[in-house]
């Protein structure tokens, strides 16, 4: 019999409620942004994201439901972000997930966004299967894991510092690009010399599967701040690629290494920065000389949906990893 799972993400600026039959199959995924008011003061502020989660998060259920052509009443499963993500915004979710929950009768799985950022791959890769090697890079975390099973990790490397997102969007603030960066500094790259500047590949200890990027991006500010005092020219076009390689070239590195440890045959990139151009074609690129199939979610499940929270709440469930009612908000949760 088909699971039907009602999914909430509310963890950051998007207000996000989908429908998702048997884990794998969206049948409706309803993303609201709130980026343009957050947008003119430079990031996300914490307050405004509640309060317009608040606004927003009813209307959004009724519109996904409509748009799967379904009824509260059809709904198998209930899943929401549990963290990590802001506190206020998380509670919003968190709470219309268990009014629905009790109202409705049904069970409640309580998802950590990061697993979510993973299973967006079951979404867009309807054979996708454990065992494979992940890299997982978003504005707020950078993993490297292994996965055993669908809800089996080990992880094997974090960033010590700035997330990978979040270099590319500091590193476009400096360059005068709006938050998020990230997306622009992809484009600017392909029109850009990736060796035009010699930025630092940090690699930490030999054998580490941690990742560090705030010297880079510290060597990406010295650069730009050095040019203007010598009054010379700053093309934003050398700037971007050049800084874009040197992260791609670690993120890369790691990741192959890794999956050579392991002996995996796949590998799996995940959250927002899986959508970069230059990522995916360096993946490919390197899988091709290795024998390696690389996966990554189609550009809208990158990013935060609630799509890729209801996939994961689905493999908890069939998992029997059902949450109490009484569950709360997790700001700062991992991966172990
Ligand atoms: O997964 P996500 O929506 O939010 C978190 O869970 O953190 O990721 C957002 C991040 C932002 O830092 C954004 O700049 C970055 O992903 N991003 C990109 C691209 N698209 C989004 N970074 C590089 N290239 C892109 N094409
Ligand atoms: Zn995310």
């Amino acid at each position: 019999m088909d699971l039907l799972t009602l999914a909430i993400e509310t963890s950051c600026d998007e207000t996000s409620v989908a429908v998702i039959k048997n884990g794998r199959e969206v049948l409706s995924n309803i993303i609201s942004s709130q980026i343009d008011t957050h947008k003119r003061f430079g990031g996300v502020v914490p307050e405004i994201a509640s309060r317009k989660h608040i606004e927003s998060i009813n209307n959004i259920i009724q519109e996904s439901l409509d748009k799967a052509d379904l009824e509260f009443k059809d709904i198998d499963l209930v899943g929401v972000t549990r963290g990590p993500g802001l506190v206020g915004a998380l509670l919003v979710g968190i709470s219309s997930a268990k009014a629905l929950a009790y109202g409705l009768n049904k069970p409640l799985i309580g998802v950590n966004h990061i697993e979510g950022h993973i299973c967006a791959n079951y979404l867009t890769h309807e054979d996708l299967e454990p065992p494979f090697t992940c890299l997982i890079v978003s504005g707020g975390h950078s993993y490297l894991i292994h996965a055993n099973g669908y809800i089996d990790y080990e992880l094997m490397g974090r960033t010590r510092d700035d997330a990978a997102g979040e270099a590319f969007d500091k590193v476009a603030r400096a360059l005068g690009i709006a938050y998020p960066g990230g997306p622009v500094i992809d484009k600017l790259s392909q029109k850009g010399n990736p060796q035009a500047i010699d930025f630092p590949r940090v690699f930490l200890e030999e054998g580490s599967y941690d990742f560090s990027f705030s010297g880079l991006k510290t060597a990406v500010l010295n650069y730009i701040n050095g040019q203007k005092q010598k009054g010379k020219e700053i093309v934003v076009e050398d700037v971007a690629a050049s800084f874009q390689a040197a992260v791609l070239d670690v993120l890369v590195d790691k990741t192959f290494r890794l999956a050579k440890e392991k002996g995996s045959k796949k590998i799996v990139i995940a959250g927002g920065v899986a959508a970069n151009k230059g990522l995916r074609s360096m993946m490919e690129r390197r899988g091709q000389d290795e024998g390696i199939k690389i996966f990554y979610p189609s550009k809208v499940l990158c990013t935060d949906n609630a799509a890729m929270i209801g996939s994961a709440a689905y493999y908890n469930y069939i998992n029997g990893k059902e949450s109490e009612l009484g569950f709360t908000v997790e700001p700062n949760l991992s991966l172990e």
